[in-house]
Parts: C-alpha cells; sequence; structure tokens
C-alpha cells in the first residue's frame, strides 16, 4: 500500500484538524468559564486542551514519518462550530467526543490495520480511550452546570479552595472563601472518580 495514496492518510489529516479544532475551541471555553469565574473549569478546559493538542502531534507526527518529504494532504470533512456558551458548549462537545470514541476513531483504526498500518490503528484506538474519559468528564461538568450543582452535594462532601488550600465538609460550598476571600469558582470539582469509571469501561469494552 503506497501511503500517499492510502484513505489512512486521509484519516490522519482529518484527525489532525479535528485535534487542533478541539484543542482551539477548549481554550475559547476555558476563556468562556473564566468570564464566569469557575477558574476550575478554566484549568480544567485547558488541561483537555493540552490533551488535544498532543493528539494532533502524534497524528501530524504519523503523516510526516510516513510521507517521507513535505506533504500536502487534500481533504473533505465536517467540522464542528460552536456558539461561544458554556453550557452548550460543555454538552456538544461531551457529543463530539463520544462520536469520536464510538465511531470515528474505531473506523479510521480499521481502514488503518486493513491497510496494513498496525501502529496507527493503534494510534486511533489509544486516543479513541482518551476521548471516551474525556466525553465522560464533559457530559459531567454540562450535568453539573446546567443544574447549577457545581458547588452543592446532596450529603455533606469535602469542599477545598484550590487557592488557599482551606478545606470544608459541607453539602452546599461558601460563596467567597472564608480564608482568602477568592470566589466559589477557584474550589475543586472532584472529578477524578470519572477517570476511574473509565477507564474500566474501556477495559471492558470489546471494541478494544
Ligand atoms: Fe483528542
Ligand atoms: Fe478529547
Amino acid at each position: 500500500m503506497n501511503f500517499l495514496e492510502s484513505r489512512t492518510r486521509q484519516n490522519l489529516a482529518r484527525a489532525f484538524a479535528a485535534e487542533c479544532q478541539a484543542g482551539a475551541r477548549y481554550q475559547f471555553m476555558a476563556t468562556m468559564a473564566q468570564n464566569e469565574k469557575l477558574f476550575y473549569i478554566k484549568d480544567t478546559m485547558k488541561m483537555l486542551a493540552k490533551n488535544e493538542m498532543a493528539h494532533a502531534k502524534l497524528f501530524y507526527d504519523f503523516i510526516v514519518q510516513n510521507s517521507g518529504k513535505d506533504s500536502v494532504v487534500e481533504f473533505n470533512a465536517d467540522y464542528s462550530y460552536l456558539e461561544a456558551k458554556l453550557e452548550i458548549s460543555l454538552q456538544k462537545e461531551s457529543e463530539i467526543e463520544k462520536s469520536e470514541f464510538d465511531t470515528i476513531y474505531p473506523e479510521f483504526a480499521n481502514t488503518a490495520r486493513e491497510e496494513g498500518y498496525e501502529e496507527i490503528a493503534q494510534g486511533f484506538e489509544k486516543v479513541a480511550r482518551v476521548e471516551y474519559s474525556h466525553f465522560k468528564l464533559l457530559e459531567y461538568l454540562y450535568n453539573k452546570y446546567q443544574s447549577k450543582t457545581l458547588y452543592k452535594s446532596k450529603l455533606e462532601q469535602l469542599f477545598r479552595c484550590t487557592n488557599c488550600g482551606h478545606l470544608s465538609y459541607q453539602s452546599d460550598a461558601w460563596k467567597k472563601c472564608p480564608l482568602c476571600s477568592l470566589d466559589q469558582g477557584y474550589i475543586m470539582i472532584d472529578y477524578n472518580h470519572i477517570f476511574e469509571e473509565s477507564s474500566k469501561i474501556y477495559m471492558d469494552s470489546d471494541k478494544y
């Protein structure tokens, strides 16, 4: 299979563009969160943006390594341009992440495997697993955001100010930190369980 004529090369270019755009949109979302004084969500979106740029780098490098010289790739694809609102962005981005895990990257992996590019197939699969955890995280944040429960819980839970480290068990967190007076938006949102659940689900998935 000549890489320059492969579908895998086109898929890598599409994936590279999609990852760059997701990275850019997540930076935009970080600014939206900052404007709403949701500083922990701002930092979370920056972390996700960084993840997407790492995925972009992987796909970019595959193209460069296999093309043999400077390369221009032409392709057709649909990309998302979303309304600049945090709530709708959290919802739509979670759906985009889900489609990458459910269909897009598994299909790209199958094509790469059929065309004899096993390492690239595994690259798509590894990235798909990360996108699953992104899907779950964005879905979680969307649900908390739209129900206005980012800093509330039914039972008392531990809230922590990421600025000064103030800790307290409450069911409804402070509006201003009692220690440093900074906004509620600095409180850590505990989403480690999302990554733990995600890692189990994709390990069990018959896709991989
Ligand atoms: Fe990604
Ligand atoms: Fe992602």
